[in-house]
């Protein structure tokens, strides 16, 4: 049977089926790019830090996303952050995942992150649901920042979304700064949409709710009618809703956004990887990363922002030519991070 096809909407949805899997793709863990009209990836200062957190409590914020408010055992004080870090979390599992602070920065005893449930995810999201509890001590790192709060007078904030958890500390940072800010804050439904008790204390006239079950997908001009000169526009949600803005920006302004999926491969070529441990050889195809090739063998293969800066993904390789895409990734070191890095051609041994 021919399946029919529909044009995607600004989240990338095709259809039910494909929105699901879209969701899968862009909220499995929290994945930074900050651009600066630049399609380089900035580094990201590494953070020597690790430490173990207690769960002090797991709430529900919204329709399948929970909140986590992590503390120092002995309760004591925690490292200083600021808006839009985020935490490196190591599961019990061994999965480590990414998700951004969306506490109170003056709050220098407890973190606080919030998990959308993704059940077709990387599994992440969904051992955080169904297995992490009250009182369980969880392996962090950081806090550190790919996605810093741009100092500016003007701002528009554009939220997708889980895409609100960094997006909520900047906006009250901005208030209370007294900086001049919009925030436009989308999803599928009210009842999906954390937070929104958190953003009714701030003045909402400078608040626009977006639903698209009452007011349908929004257009690029929609979310850009306040990017007026001189505003620094922030934007986190969907890879789709972010290009989309991206395509329409103005010059005039300028955008940092953080993505909740990798960029789509450009100037791909298919190469093959050779996993040394189990002598299989495998194609990737010039649209899909290594990583996405290599996971499909193994399942359990680590990684976890899938943009090329956390380093999760690391492996070393035994022979072949690396074109290392990632800024974190030295040329003629002889590791790569398989979720940005390729071959130059031919093939790469992995030490995997
Ligand atoms: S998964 Fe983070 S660098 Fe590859």
């Amino acid at each position: 049977m021919t399946r029919m096809s529909y044009p995607a909407d600004l989240y990338g949805r095709r259809d039910r089926d494909r929105f699901w899997v879209a969701v899968n793709t862009f909220f499995t863990s929290v994945q930074r790019v900050r651009m600066l009209r630049s399609p380089v990836l900035p580094p990201v200062r590494e953070v020597d830090r690790s430490a173990d957190l207690v769960v002090r409590s797991v709430r529900k914020v919204a329709e399948d996303v929970v909140a986590l408010t992590l503390a120092a055992p002995d309760g004591g004080v925690l490292p200083a952050w600021h808006p839009g870090c985020h935490l490196d979390l190591h599961l019990p599992s061994g999965r480590r995942r990414q998700y951004s602070l969306c506490g109170d920065p003056s709050d220098r005893r407890t973190y606080r992150i919030a998990v959308r449930r993704l059940p077709d995810g990387g599994g992440g999201s969904v051992e955080i649901h169904d297995e992490v509890t009250e009182g369980d001590v969880l392996k962090i790192q950081g806090p550190r920042n790919a996605f810093p709060l741009i100092p500016r007078d003007r701002y528009l904030f554009i939220a997708g979304g889980i895409g609100i958890t960094p997006i909520l500390p900047m906006v009250q940072a901005a208030h209370r700064a007294g900086a001049d800010w919009r925030l436009i804050y989308t999803g599928r439904t009210r009842e999906t949409l954390p937070f929104l008790d958190e953003l009714a204390g701030l003045p909402s006239a400078r608040i626009t709710i977006r639903t698209d079950d009452t007011d349908g997908i929004p257009t690029s001009a929609d979310l850009l009618a306040d990017a007026t000169p001189g505003t620094a526009v922030h934007v986190c949600g969907p890879a789709p809703m972010i290009d989309t803005i991206r395509a329409a920006f103005p010059s005039d302004a300028t955008l940092h956004y953080e993505r909740f999926a990798p960029a789509p491969v450009t100037n791909g070529h298919p190469f093959e990887v050779e996993l040394k441990r189990s002598g299989r050889v495998l194609q990737v195809p010039p649209t899909r990363s290594a990583l996405d090739v290599i996971k499909e063998e193994q399942p359990d293969v680590a990684y976890s922002c899938r943009q090329g800066f956390c380093g999760t993904c690391k492996v070393s390789v035994l022979s072949g030519d690396v074109d290392q895409r990632a800024p974190s990734d030295p040329p003629g070191d002889d590791t790569m991070l398989i979720c940005v890095s390729r071959a130059t051609k031919g093939r790469l041994t992995l030490d995997l």
